[in-house]
């Protein structure tokens, strides 16, 4: 046995070759299976594609560079749950194209900030954060409730994402431009378009400046509807039920 391993370690190549063999045999036994099943997500009942205006409060998210300091990724680790709620699904960001998970937290985990404040506390805080917590080493946002939120090539956003399998419908991207803004605008005809195309989204003035849309706007929509999706007081990982 031991001369056959000296032999096995002088000759190099045939170690080599017989690395790759080793090698292959672990990564087939791991890889192989994954051709053979549909997902390899497990799919949870109320996960939802974003709407066009989350959608863009989520591309100003990446821009101003928010997961520099944010994760958005629970860890099954008691104390991150006890923080921040159940550890974050694989489902949860199955639409999220580039996902926001990572470790680097200057600030809080992000994953389920949605309905933890008001839209008026994310607004304040975006602001100045040091007006809502004294001791905070955020930078102000305040530019983002100036400037208008173009929406004009939402529906091409739309149309990217479905090419990465978000299943939105061709009515929804045909719309996505027009329900941007329809979002913010409650008791506009166009909301009530809107909320027949997305039943779960928010509608309302987020940043509360009802005379226009705003980055602003589109931010906080996007904040209050991170981790929403699935209901946690019912969820359990092996029921069947909560699966689709
Ligand atoms: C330099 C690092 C840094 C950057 C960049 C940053 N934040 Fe923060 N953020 C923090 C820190 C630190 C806190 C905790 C103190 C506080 O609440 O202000 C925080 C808190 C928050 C909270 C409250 C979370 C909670 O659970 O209390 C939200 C929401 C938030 N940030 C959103 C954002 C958004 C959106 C952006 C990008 C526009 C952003 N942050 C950019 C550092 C940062």
């Amino acid at each position: 046995m031991w001369s056959f391993h000296k032999w096995f370690e002088r000759h190099s190549l045939i170690l080599l070759i017989g690395i790759l063999v080793v090698v292959s045999i672990g990564g087939i036994v791991q890889i192989a299976p994954l051709f053979f099943i549909d997902s390899t997500i497990e799919r949870v009942q109320g996960v939802r594609p974003y709407t066009p205006l989350e959608l863009a409060g989520r591309e100003i998210y990446i821009q101003e560079g928010c997961y520099v300091c944010h994760s958005q990724m629970i860890r099954p680790l008691r104390d991150e749950v006890e923080r921040y709620g159940h550890y974050s699904l694989a489902a949860e960001s199955m639409y999220d194209h580039p996902f926001q998970w990572g470790s680097k937290r200057t600030g809080p985990d992000l994953a389920r900030v949605g309905g933890r404040y008001s839209d008026e506390w994310h607004r304040a805080h975006l602001m100045n954060p040091r007006s809502v917590v004294p001791e905070s080493v955020m930078p102000p946002y305040a530019f983002l409730a100036q400037q208008d939120l173009d929406a004009s090539h939402m529906d091409e956003h739309l149309r990217v994402n479905r090419m990465l399998h978000v299943p939105y419908t061709e009515d929804q991207v045909a719309h996505a431009d027009a329900d941007a803004a329809a979002q913010a605008t409650p008791d506009s005809d166009a909301a009530s378009d809107f909320s027949r195309r997305y039943p779960n989204a928010a509608v309302r003035d987020f940043d509360g400046d009802p005379s226009r849309v705003t980055k602003m706007d589109a931010l906080i929509a996007y904040l209050q509807m991170l981790g929403t999706g699935v209901d946690f007081s019912t969820y359990h990982a092996d029921a069947p039920e909560n699966q689709r």
